[in-house]
């Protein structure tokens, strides 16, 4: 079901920022001790305040597991309804052109849900979580399945689009602000609301700060200050402050950065770097995936050498302003991050904690310098722009040290390319390396959990060789990933110690030779391969959603879901399939209301990935041609990634 309608539900001066504060408080305390700071601070917790799960163990799940397969429609396990709340192309606002897949153009899809659906972020406007803003990351523009006629070679598609094309696919990305509320059962789009809010790579300024800032490596022929920059890129895997702020990772940033310089296959030709060379090589600059830079010049790194430094940081939007300016902050480092979510520390700092995805890349936690205080957003808001970012190193012992990259200690100095800590940053991935990290396979999203727990998804790594393995990435090569658990030392996320184990080795456990380790009940249908996105539901229960790519006839030969995973006592490992995704999409963005009775999912590029091994369709999909026409199912309407909306039938938490 489609649901969206042109009424505002409740008026501005019906929201309070104290309700807001409230409602964080009361998902935080579950993860972050912060009980005793919420009762000093007189904030009420709401009635949904899972604050006994902290100290009780998560319960266990309870819902009838969900058959595995693949078909050209999604599934949700018996007893639950899954429904479409709001897909690439539907209006944002009361003026919102309708969505027309033959005349698209960037001035309307500014006006529109953007593409490819990714994280989802949920603030509360009310205490009792029936109306909030749902912040939605779009990671990217596919142009084979946006716009028909470039066939359905995705690398050639994206080679082949116009100027026009480009511009769409820009106004495309980033992130939404949608205003969604409860009634009598369904949530529904609020399209009037003052808050919705679309974010670019297109048109959204932004500025920059932290150590990076101004810094001569960010300076372009368009911001001689380097300190403003346009727009944000494929953002991932995101997060969610405690003070009601959206932070918007910046991931694989780099595709868009091109050269006219190309080698005999057509592709970009490597050495083109200068001074930066090492940099580029260590960040795979400049690419040769779109046309970006072939309209646009700050995305031509031939012109604008240095546009790339102003990408791959976290963003900070504060969406209870539709006319803030978001903030790039450097001092989080740059990478491909993969999340952003965090907690605070037993000392009340609040740290924020990353992957880079990519083959042997590293897992960061940033902790701030100064300290959250409930009372004073606007500080609060400050917070990220100083503090002392780390990258983990795990020992074979199970034991691990959070590094810090800080300029002037050990490695990281000027003889060794290190001229100020602006470098350290720009060039995170070659300090963490300096520092001795130790490299992963493929970190996804990283979530702190309660106690002090985080689980890391580790995605996979083919490229791992055998010989090549340690404790914490134990298979070489590794085709179907896995989930460590980490302990920060004393149950404090801003310890600089914690200890780690393996959750789960992913995989067919009916299959010797994948070496896959999972609790003995897990069934056929529960095992999986690819984890991505992790979250933790208000009970403290643990569940992955999956992206397999185009590898998943290879790898599971089902589609990506999403799993609750059991992390504690006997239970260990077992892990229960509860929704599936339809042929070629990955599942992104699980996120619960605090009182556990809606569950939105991110359903992205249906039909687009591995179409070709699904024996039904039997080719690559395109957007006039595509393996299904999911959610709609109309013959002139491409397929659309989509918000989804679980709720349990006649009500009741979920799982
Ligand atoms: Fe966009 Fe690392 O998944
Ligand atoms: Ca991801
Ligand atoms: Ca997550
Ligand atoms: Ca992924």
């Amino acid at each position: 079901m489609t649901a969206s309608n042109d009424r505002t539900i409740a008026t501005t001066a019906e929201l309070s920022l104290n309700d807001l504060i409230a409602e964080r408080l009361s998902r935080r305390d579950l993860f972050s001790g912060l009980a005793a700071t919420a009762a000093v601070s007189g904030l009420a917790l709401t009635s949904a305040s899972p604050i006994a799960a902290q100290t009780a163990k998560a319960a266990s799940f309870t819902f009838k597991e969900l058959a595995s397969g693949i078909d050209d429609r999604h599934h949700v396990a018996e007893g639950y309804d899954a429904d479409i709340l709001i897909r690439w192309g539907d209006p944002m606002f009361a003026d919102s052109p309708a969505f027309d897949p033959l005349k698209q153009t960037a001035a309307s899809q500014l006006r529109q849900f953007g593409m490819n659906n990714d994280f989802l972020g949920f603030i509360p406007l009310r205490a009792d979580g029936t109306q909030g803003l749902l912040c939605v990351h779009h990671e990217y523009a596919e142009s084979k399945m946006m716009f028909p006629g470039l066939g359905n070679d995705t690398r050639k598609a994206s080679l082949s689009t116009t100027a026009e094309q480009v511009a769409v696919e820009m106004a495309s990305m980033g992130g939404s602000i949608v205003e969604i509320a409860r009634e009598a059962g369904k949530w529904l789009v609020v399209r009037t609301s003052q808050y919705n809010r679309r974010i670019t790579a297109l048109d959204t300024q932004m500025t920059i700060d932290g150590p990076a800032a101004g810094h001569a490596r960010m300076k372009t022929s368009a911001d001689p200050t380097g300190a403003r920059v346009v727009g944000t890129l494929n953002n991932c895997a995101g997060g969610i402050t405690p003070w009601g702020t959206w932070l918007m990772s910046e991931e694989n940033w780099h595709y868009y950065f091109s050269t006219d310089q190309v080698d005999d296959q057509g592709r970009a030709k490597k050495g083109l770097g200068g001074a930066q060379e090492k940099s580029w090589a260590r960040y795979d600059l400049p690419a040769r995936r779109t046309n970006w830079g072939k309209y646009v010049d700050r995305f031509n790194a031939d012109k604008e050498p240095n546009e790339p430094n102003r990408f791959g940081w976290i963003v900070e939007v504060d969406p209870m302003d539709p006319n803030s300016v978001p903030v790039k902050h450097t001092a989080l480092g740059r990478f491909r991050h993969e999340g952003c979510e965090n907690a605070i520390t037993l000392d009340g700092r609040v740290a924020v904690y990353s992957g880079d995805d990519d083959r042997g890349e590293f897992v960061y936690k940033f902790v701030t310098a100064g300290k959250y205080d409930a009372g004073y957003r606007i500080a609060n808001m400050k917070l990220l722009s100083e503090g002392i970012l780390y990258v983990a190193r795990f020992n074979a012992d199970g034991s691990g040290t959070w590094l810090p990259l800080v300029h002037g200690q050990g490695p990281l100095t000027v003889v060794n390319g290190f001229a100020s800590q602006a470098d350290v940053l720009i060039d995170t991935r070659l300090a963490a390396t300096a520092v001795g990290a130790t490299p992963m396979d493929r970190p996804e999203d990283v979530e702190p959990g309660p106690g002090g727990r985080v689980v890391l998804a580790l995605t996979n790594n083919a490229e791992r060789k055998e010989g090549a393995q340690d404790a914490a990435n134990p298979r070489g090569p590794n085709p179907h990933g896995h989930l460590i658990e980490l302990l920060e030392d004393g149950g404090d996320v801003g310890a600089t110690k914690f200890t780690w184990s393996m959750l789960v080795l992913c995989g067919d456990p009916a299959k010797p030779e994948h070496k896959a380790k999972w609790h003995a009940d897990t069934t056929a249908d529960g095992w999986f391969s690819a984890p991505d996105n992790v979250a933790f539901d208000p009970a403290g229960r643990l569940w992955i959603a999956t992206d397999q790519g185009t590898s998943w006839a290879k790898l599971s030969g089902k589609a990506d879901g999403l799993y609750a995973v059991e992390y504690e006592g006997a239970k260990r490992g077992l892990s229960k399939l509860f929704f599936r995704c339809p042929i070629g999409a990955e599942m992104c963005g699980p996120r619960f209301t605090a009182d556990a009775t809606t569950l939105f999912l991110a359903v992205q590029h249906p039909a687009a990935d591995g179409a070709a091994d699904w024996k039904p369709f039997g080719k690559a999909s395109s957007a006039q041609d595509p393996a299904t026409r999911w959610p709609d199912f109309k013959p002139d309407m491409p397929p659309r990634p989509s918000v989804v909306v679980v709720t349990k039938k006649g009500g009741g938490r979920i799982g």
